[in-house]
């Protein structure tokens, strides 16, 4: 197999494990457990210490301790001193993106670890995961959410499962370790994502069955649009259809022809289907490198099909750590993190991946459709400990997310795994300690939120790659124009140079008029590019492994800059590393910078960990789509569950607290 096919086929493995995992745990239990006052957004219940993290618990990739040595200062280091000639209006910016969302960057969940990262029914909701989604809608508007990956190919919608869960594995078979579990679950799942869109603004993608186009399973499209409505963005149809036949689910011979009938036979079923009336929606051809997108398009794939695609996609990860995650699985040498390290630290890591798409999102623009890197993140198998968790992959993935954007993408969803991958923008603690750990917030979250400031909330947002410092690919930069104005910048320093030399200053110098007086300055910081858990963004931080809430926490801190009028000029400093983010107008800083005058009803307590629940009473009286259609749809058994040390804390009291027109924050009152 190649390298790509055995990364998915690794993954796949992988997730049967966490699959296993997580169907003979049961969380949620609030006996006894120690209970603390919310607070401001400074508070954050227990602070967990290296010291209190046990070896099991470090022995996870997600958790793992391994701190790589930032690349040295290159040689010839980069002129720590140079100018930014800005244009003011995009009319003189020839090259400039498409229009752009601030929530470029999204997530992509793979189904089986819905239940842990989202919530595990439509009662019970991950508040971390609520707290983490409202703070990037807060910023960006609307966050997309892909729940699917190779576990949507062999999942069922079903009237219910006998346990009374919501998604279980199917049957275990770990035997083959490139099987792909075989899911279930019920309605129960959509209800949850349409639960979570109606607190906060995320919106979902969704997949369709591709494993067996001659007997469709499309419930997951019916039941999806009756209960999603508007808050479902679209169905992929056919994950990675180019590993099929490298992971034994099509029979050798089987090429972009075949995809392109199949899918023309799925079309074919959904017009068929009364129930699935949007059928615009869909996402292809979701390929993962096998195959280019333009050898699929050579088949007439977009002409044939322009009425039923919503979006086109591909999938892409820049390496894998299959070697070492999975030894003797294949030829190659295990790659030393330390190795590959610099290989994210400069502008060329995003261009390299991106090149690659010019072609492709030239193809979609002119075609009308969005363009969707569907399923990324650092590297495949796990990612690379050190690597994928450390503060490069913040800078990392704000600089990819740029290029992106700049290079016409639509938007970008970052891949989240479980316990086993080490590049993830969130984990839950596993779920036997999940009364006395919080999540883990991993570096890259931290990208997501960087980009939704630097692109905003309306929707008019246009990324122009400045060249920076003669192109010099330790220190880029970017232009970021809404309603065709200049907005805001922003600026990257790769390096690590804990003298202070290798901080630079980039002059912004304006052509002609409309010189700001001052302007304000949100600076993304750590010691090093190694640097696993002090990491802030404007001074706030969701702290270290099994510390957060999902909030961020400490007082935010945006420097101010003045300007010299007279040489139209203001000079931003860059640490090394940093990202800065420059606002150029004081709507371009407000509109990303949700009031921090949250607050709390004094009784409102959490206990010590994520498990907090949202109260159904405030979910059923919540603005969603169809809840009174509900009974039409699902049959799930309720309540089966049984044991009462099983069953959640009653939640007495949801505090759902706006302040002002954008804040949105929830946390729960539980009685004990
Ligand atoms: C604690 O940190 C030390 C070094 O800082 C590291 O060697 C050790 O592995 C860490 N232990 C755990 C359990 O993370
Ligand atoms: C931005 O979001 C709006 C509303 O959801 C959508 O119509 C539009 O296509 C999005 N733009 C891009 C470039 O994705
Ligand atoms: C497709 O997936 C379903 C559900 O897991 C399974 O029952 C069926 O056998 C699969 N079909 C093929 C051809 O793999
Ligand atoms: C796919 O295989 C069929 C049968 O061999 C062949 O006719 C067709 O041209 C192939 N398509 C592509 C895109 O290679
Ligand atoms: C992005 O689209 C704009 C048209 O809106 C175009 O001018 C620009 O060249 C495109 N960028 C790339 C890299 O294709
Ligand atoms: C949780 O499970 C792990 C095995 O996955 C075990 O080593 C550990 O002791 C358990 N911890 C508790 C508190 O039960
Ligand atoms: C955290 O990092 C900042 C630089 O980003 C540094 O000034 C500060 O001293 C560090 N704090 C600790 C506790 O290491
Ligand atoms: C945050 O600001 C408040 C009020 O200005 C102050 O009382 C508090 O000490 C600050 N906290 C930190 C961690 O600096
Ligand atoms: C949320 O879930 C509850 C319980 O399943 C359901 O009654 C309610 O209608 C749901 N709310 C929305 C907005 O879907
Ligand atoms: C959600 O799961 C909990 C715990 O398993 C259970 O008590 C509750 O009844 C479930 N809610 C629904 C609507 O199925």
């Amino acid at each position: 197999m190649t390298p790509l096919s055995w990364a998915v086929a690794a993954i796949a493995s992988v997730l049967v494990h966490i699959a296993q995992v997580h169907a003979s745990v049961t969380i949620y239990n609030n006996n006894g457990m120690q209970q603390q006052p919310v607070g401001t957004d400074t508070a954050a219940g227990a602070t967990a210490t290296n010291s209190s993290i046990p070896q099991w618990l470090a022995d996870m990739p997600a958790f793992n301790s391994i701190v790589l040595q930032a690349p040295a200062i290159p040689s010839p280091a980069p002129p720590n001193q140079f100018t930014l000639n800005l244009q003011g209006s995009t009319a003189n910016v020839p090259g400039i993106s498409i229009k752009q969302n601030g929530t470029f960057l999204g997530f992509s969940i793979e189904m089986s670890v819905a239940t842990q990262v989202i919530g595990i029914n439509s009662t019970f909701l991950q508040v971390p995961f609520l707290n983490l989604m409202a703070l990037l809608a807060q910023r960006g508007g609307t966050v997309p959410v892909r729940v699917g990956g190779n576990t949507q190919e062999f999942a069922t919608l079903v009237g219910s499962i006998a346990d009374g869960k919501a998604l279980e594995k199917d049957k275990e078979d770990t035997s083959n370790p490139t099987a792909t579990p075989n899911l279930v679950f019920t309605s129960e799942i959509i209800y949850m994502l349409n639960n979570v869109s109606a607190l906060v603004g995320v919106k979902w993608y969704l997949g369709i069955p591709f494993n067996d186009t001659s007997n469709l399973r499309l419930g997951i499209a019916e039941a999806g649009e009756a209960i999603l409505g508007d808050n479902l963005l679209g169905f992929q149809l056919g994950n990675e259809p180019d590993l099929y036949v490298n992971h034994g689910h099509r029979p050798q011979g089987w090429n972009q022809t075949n995809y392109f009938e199949e899918f023309g036979a799925v079309i074919q079923a959904i017009a068929n289907d009364v129930n699935i009336p949007v059928r615009n929606n869909l996402i292809a051809p979701s390929v993962s490198g096998a195959w280019t997108p333009e050898s699929v398009f050579d088949t007439g794939f977009i002409p044939a099909y322009t009425g039923s695609l919503g979006f086109l996609a591909v999938e892409h990860y820049p390496d894998n750590n299959c070697a070492a995650a999975f030894p003797g699985s294949t030829s190659a040498a295990p790659v030393v993190p330390q190795d590959v390290f610099p290989n994210y630290l400069s502008h060329n890591a995003g261009n390299s991946i991106v090149s690659a798409y010019l072609d492709t999102s030239s193809i979609a623009l002119q075609a009308g459709k969005p363009f969707i890197m569907f399923e990324t993140n650092t590297a495949s198998c796990g990612g690379f400990p050190g690597v994928s968790d450390s503060f490069g992959a913040a800078l990392w993935g704000v600089d990819y997310g740029m290029v992106m954007a700049f290079n016409n993408f639509s938007q970008a969803l970052v891949h989240v795994g479980g316990v086993s991958d080490t590049y993830n923008p969130f984990t839950p603690p596993p779920t036997n300690i999940s009364t006395s750990k919080q999540w883990t917030i991993g570096p890259i979250f931290y990208s997501t939120i960087v980009i939704a400031e630097a692109l905003g909330p309306t929707g008019t947002a246009q990324v122009f790659d400045l060249g920076a410092n003669g192109n010099n690919i330790y220190t880029p930069g970017y232009a970021i124009y809404e309603n065709g104005n200049l907005a805001r910048v922003l600026l990257v320093n790769f390096v690590t140079d804990a003298s202070g030399a290798s901080t630079y200053t980039a002059t912004l110098s304006f052509a002609g008029g409309n010189v700001p007086g001052s302007v304000s300055v949100k600076y993304l910081l750590a010691p090093s590019v190694s640097e696993k858990d002090n990491i802030t963004w404007a001074g706030q931080t969701f702290g270290s492994k099994f510390e957060s809430d999902g909030r961020l926490r400490g007082n935010e801190t945006i420097s101010t800059v003045q300007c010299d009028q007279g040489a139209g000029t203001c000079a931003i400093q860059v640490p090394a590393p940093a990202v800065a983010l420059v606002f150029l107008t004081s709507s371009a800083l407000q509109d990303v910078s949700p009031s921090s005058t949250q607050t709390f009803s004094t009784t409102a307590v959490t206990k010590v960990g994520h498990s907090a629940t949202i109260d159904a009473t405030a979910l059923a009286t919540s603005n969603g789509n169809t809840g009174a259609d509900r009974q039409k749809l699902s049959s799930t058994s309720k309540g089966s569950s049984g044991a009462s040390s099983m069953m959640p804390a009653v939640p007495t009291a949801a505090v759902l607290i706006v302040t002002g027109a954008a804040s949105l924050l929830l946390t729960l009152g539980l009685s004990h």
